[in-house]
């Protein structure tokens, strides 16, 4: 426990939202930023960045199965996503289709309604069932949805509130070229056996402060090579007119000088891979398989305790799992429910409990990660049978 920060007074189940990242990954990240500051303009301008953001691209793209000339950095996977919808709008006619599904993480299918009306276009979803069976009720739901003027799909590689590793390559392997695929893939690095390339897709986003566990504002986009030249990051600086000169490419000098920021949380991805693996005697294998019996295990508690039946079959789960819950008259957010916060303010629990817009209502999602311990989730069992009443 003390290689996290942690709270230790709090149960932790919510790696999914905003990860976690090792004290050691912390330490580098303050050594980084005490290195920048001891000369900024040298640190920025005289190569220094450019090496190190260039050392941390190859080892992520190692990491990913990527090509370095294809990935660049990103603060996260919204902006990874608003990045190429918006460099997707001059492409779009009034009347085509940007299909999502009723899935989507709801920031990322904001920006799909926003890049789509101001090209005239619309956003259109398709229905995916939850719970479900087989993975080929993905594949059937999203091919439903697709018509001759479908362009853009943008799907998640594992779902937020239902927890569901989806089959993308699949889809994209049927959509591909017509339809430009957007592979928003916030938890797959880290948690799921993941391989950019072998997707198949046209645009890959992802973070690494979720399950790589760098720290915060962190992630990654990378393009197939016949999309490159037209993809731009959705704030534009420099590279734009050649005015951050990279040896890189077109999306290199986009992308690696977007404004002043602090690029610290980048430049420790290699430290974060460095520290997990060394956390597992079988490396990152280890880790993400670990993760996964732990989060299964954590569902088959709570599937016995809520007397319920699976939500998805065992091999649509990563480390991250949804239960749906029995409906309640809701008065929280329009995405989480009430019951979040009294798991939290009377059992110590930190658990996302999302409101679902379809029946089952309400869905209460587990994370696993190497801090949390089998006996987590029986005491979350227990807790929700108090509230509940169950
Ligand atoms: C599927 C999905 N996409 C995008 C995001 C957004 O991640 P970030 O806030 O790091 O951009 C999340 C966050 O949980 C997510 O689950």
């Amino acid at each position: 426990m003390t290689a996290w920060l942690l709270d230790p007074g709090v149960l932790h189940l919510n790696h999914g939202s905003f990860g976690a990242t090792p004290a050691a990954v912390l330490e580098a990240q303050q050594r980084i930023q005490e290195r920048i500051e001891l000369n900024p303009t040298q640190f920025f301008l005289e190569g220094e960045y450019q090496e190190r953001l260039d050392q941390t691209r190859r080892a992520v793209a190692r990491f990913v199965g990527a090509d370095e000339a294809g990935l660049v950095f990103v603060t996260n996977a919204t902006a990874g996503v608003n990045g190429v919808l918006r460099s997707l709008e001059p492409s779009l006619k009034p009347g085509d289709e940007i299909l999502v599904t009723d899935h989507e993480y709801n920031a990322c299918a904001n920006a799909a309604v926003v890049s789509a009306s101001r090209a005239g276009a619309v956003v259109t979803t398709a229905q995916v069932p939850f719970p479900l069976e087989h993975r080929r009720d993905v594949v059937d739901a999203v091919l439903a949805a697709v018509t001759d003027r479908t362009r853009v799909l943008l799907i998640d590689a594992v779902t937020s509130a239902t927890g569901l590793v989806l089959p993308v390559a699949e889809l994209a392997a049927q959509l591909e070229p017509d339809v430009r695929v957007l592979v928003d893939a916030a938890h797959a690095p880290g948690m799921i056996d993941f391989d950019v390339a072998r997707l198949g897709a046209s645009y890959v986003t992802a973070n690494c402060h979720k399950w790589m566990c760098s720290a915060k504002g962190a992630a990654f986009l990378w393009v197939r090579p016949d999309r490159r030249d037209d993809v731009y990051p959705a704030v534009i600086s420099h590279g734009y007119n050649g005015g951050w000169p990279s040896a890189g490419g077109h999306l290199h000098a986009q992308f690696d000088w977007t404004g002043t920021h602090d690029p610290s949380a980048w430049l420790t991805i290699p430290d974060a891979l460095a520290a997990v693996e060394a956390m597992h005697p079988d490396g990152w294998p280890g880790v993400r398989s670990a993760i996964r019996e732990l989060c299964l295990r954590g569902r088959d508690v709570l599937i016995e305790a809520l007397s319920i039946e699976p939500s998805a079959p065992a091999d649509m789960i990563g480390a991250i799992a949804s239960v749906p819950l029995p409906s309640a008259a809701h008065s929280g957010s329009a995405i989480f429910d009430p019951l979040m916060g009294a798991l939290r303010d009377r059992h110590g629990i930190e658990v996302p409990v999302f409101t679902w817009p379809a029946p089952p209502d309400r869905v209460l999602r587990i994370s696993a990660h190497l801090y949390n311990q089998p006996g987590d989730y029986d005491r979350l069992a227990e807790a929700l049978a108090a509230e509940l009443g169950a």
